[in-house]
């Protein structure tokens, strides 16, 4: 089997951060979302992989290279336009030949794995197998109709009366009779191939879809939001892990990651939290929730339920929650004194302030 793994896209809803770096490099627990991916991948026992990447490319190849940190072989393949997720099956017809894979969309969390639903794709060997999860509200889902014997017997695109709970995931696993059904539908009303369309057709010509339920923790890591929690999430599973210098007027509670070359002066740190590579904590408190990047440096403050990314300095600014702040970005307050906020906010940047 082999993996194709969709890093394209335009990443609207995670603006301003897509601007200037593709959404599956966002860091989860201070590693980026594809590497997560692709260690799910490593587990199934799969090793070529080819990753779709749009104009994030560079990047990604930058962050990922041949793959072989991972125990991977990749293939890049380039997609000019986000023209769908079946469309990247298309390009990828090559690649692929006449093998089965499983195909992962690159901004998808599941840290649970699905090794044993990989299992009875190689097992049972239905034509598609869609990996589902269950939802309070599946409206704003592709879902999927199941009969009891775990058969797909319909697929709907975000119904305004959804007949089932169970929500499309990221994960799919293909036989090459996938390939049949995207040359046979056109592009959606959006103007791109859908992968549920294609999916749709396999069913509606009689082939058989399985559907095989995934219970564990699930986020499509899309809006600030959901990167957030997806964050909360994996830092649950941290353990104490002390490679940098804490002095001895700092003070860490609970599962704490200090990477090597960080340093923790005069600071409380509340785990679960990670502080980066050559990054400096002075006179703060951080955590809990919280992961700072690599050469940041948070000084007077106070953050928790938090990501900083690489570069980025936080001074003398005493309560950030919830906060995601960008590479290099600096948040500092006025000058003392300084009855006004001063902000430099790029587009489509959110900020909330105290009233
Ligand atoms: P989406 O999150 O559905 O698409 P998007 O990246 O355009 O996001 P937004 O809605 O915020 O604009 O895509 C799911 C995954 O598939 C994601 O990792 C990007 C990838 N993708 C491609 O590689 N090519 C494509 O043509 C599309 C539509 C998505």
């Amino acid at each position: 089997m082999k993996a194709l793994v969709l890093s394209g896209g335009s990443g609207t809803r995670l603006r301003p951060f897509s601007y200037s770096m593709p959404k599956q490099l966002m860091p989860i627990a201070n590693r980026p979302v594809l590497e997560h991916v692709l260690e799910n991948i490593r587990a199934l026992g799969v090793s070529e992989v080819a990753v779709v990447v749009g104009d994030g490319g560079p990047q990604i190849r930058a962050a990922l290279g041949d793959g072989a940190r991972l125990g991977l072989r990749i293939t890049y393949i380039r997609q000019e336009q986000p023209l769908g997720l079946a469309h990247c099956v298309k390009l990828a017809r090559d690649y692929l030949g006449d093998d089965d894979f499983v195909m992962y969309l690159g901004d998808n969390m599941l840290p649970q794995g699905v090794t044993d639903i990989a299992e009875d794709f190689r097992t049972l060997r239905p034509c598609a197998q869609v990996v589902v999860h269950k939802v309070a509200d599946p409206r704003a889902f592709g879902v999927a109709e199941v009969a009891a014997d775990g058969r797909v017997t319909r697929l709907v695109e975000k119904p305004e009366q959804p007949r089932s709970d169970l929500a499309l995931t990221g994960v799919y696993f293909f036989t090459p009779a996938i390939h049949e059904a995207i040359d046979s539908i056109t592009p959606s009303a959006r103007g791109e191939l859908e992968i549920t369309d294609a999916i749709q057709w396999l069913v509606s010509s009689g082939a058989t879809v399985a559907a095989r339920e995934y219970t564990g923790y699930w986020k499509d890591t899309g809006r600030v939001e959901d990167v957030l929690d997806c964050n909360r999430e994996l830092l649950d599973g941290v353990s104490r892990s002390v490679g940098g210098h804490v002095d001895a007027e700092s003070l860490l509670i609970g599962p704490v990651v200090v990477e090597p070359g960080a340093g923790i002066v005069r600071s409380r740190i509340v785990g679960p939290a990670i502080v980066g590579a050559g990054s400096l904590v002075i006179d703060s408190q951080v955590g809990p929730y919280t992961s700072i990047g690599r050469d940041c440096r948070i000084k007077d403050s106070g953050l928790d339920r938090s990501i900083v990314l690489d570069g980025a300095s936080v001074s003398r600014v005493p309560a950030l929650r919830g906060s995601l702040i960008g590479r290099s970005a600096a948040v500092t307050s006025a000058d003392a004194g300084g009855a006004h906020h001063r902000l430099v906010v790029g587009d489509h940047t959110r900020v909330e302030v105290a009233a």
